[in-house]
């Protein structure tokens, strides 16, 4: 595994109570404000997800981002991207960056928890019953928080949810 740890390898994530992640190829539901959070977070730095995940973009390539791909697929299917062939191979293309994202999905967050030192976490409280995907468990003895924001249900947001961040503890 590559040891030259960039300044931040972040994780940005959004997670039902049973740490799911997704369904069917796609989110578990739809926090418009989860959407502008992770705009916000993102945009300007470079995002690194797995296939599945580029699958799941309604109009591809995300905007006013380095986009990076890790998949096994011809990397002509994947427009406005970079494609990488593992993870190390993705961590070693942004080897100049300050920032990178790890977007997802299951698989990609699986295979590089080890190697964030950020965690961007949205956190819905509600337990979907039918998420087919899910984010590796957390030791959070291993994360300190340091901002923590709690919104209420409303009518553009089916449940209450909270923006959480974390830091990897020394
Ligand atoms: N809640 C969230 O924040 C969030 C974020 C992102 C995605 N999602 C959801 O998660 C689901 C997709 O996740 P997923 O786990 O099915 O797929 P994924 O991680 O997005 O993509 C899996 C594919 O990426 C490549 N890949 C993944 N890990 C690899 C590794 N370590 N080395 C080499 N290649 C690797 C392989 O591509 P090839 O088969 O092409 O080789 C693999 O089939 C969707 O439902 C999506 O909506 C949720």
């Amino acid at each position: 595994m590559i040891k030259e740890q960039k300044a931040e390898v972040a994780i940005i994530v959004i997670v039902d109570q049973n740490n799911g992640i997704g369904k069917d190829g796609d989110l578990l539901c739809h926090l418009p404000n989860d959407l502008k959070h992770f705009k916000k977070i993102t945009t300007g730095h470079t995002i690194i997800m797995g296939r599945k995940t580029y699958e799941s973009l309604p109009k591809g390539a995300l905007p006013n981002r380095i986009n990076i791909v890790i998949t096994s697929d011809n990397a002509d299917n994947y427009p406005g991207c970079i494609v990488a062939r593992s993870v190390d191979e993705a961590i070693l293309l942004t080897k100049d960056k300050e920032k990178v994202f790890i977007i997802g999905g299951g698989k990609i967050y699986s295979s590089t928890l080890h190697l964030a030192n950020k965690l961007y976490l949205t956190r819905i409280h509600h337990k979907f019953k039918d998420a087919d995907t899910f984010f590796p468990e957390i030791d959070f003895n291993n994360w300190e928080l340091i901002e923590e924001e709690k919104h209420k249900a409303d009518d553009k947001h089916l449940y209450d949810y909270s923006f959480t961040t974390f830091i990897k503890k020394e």
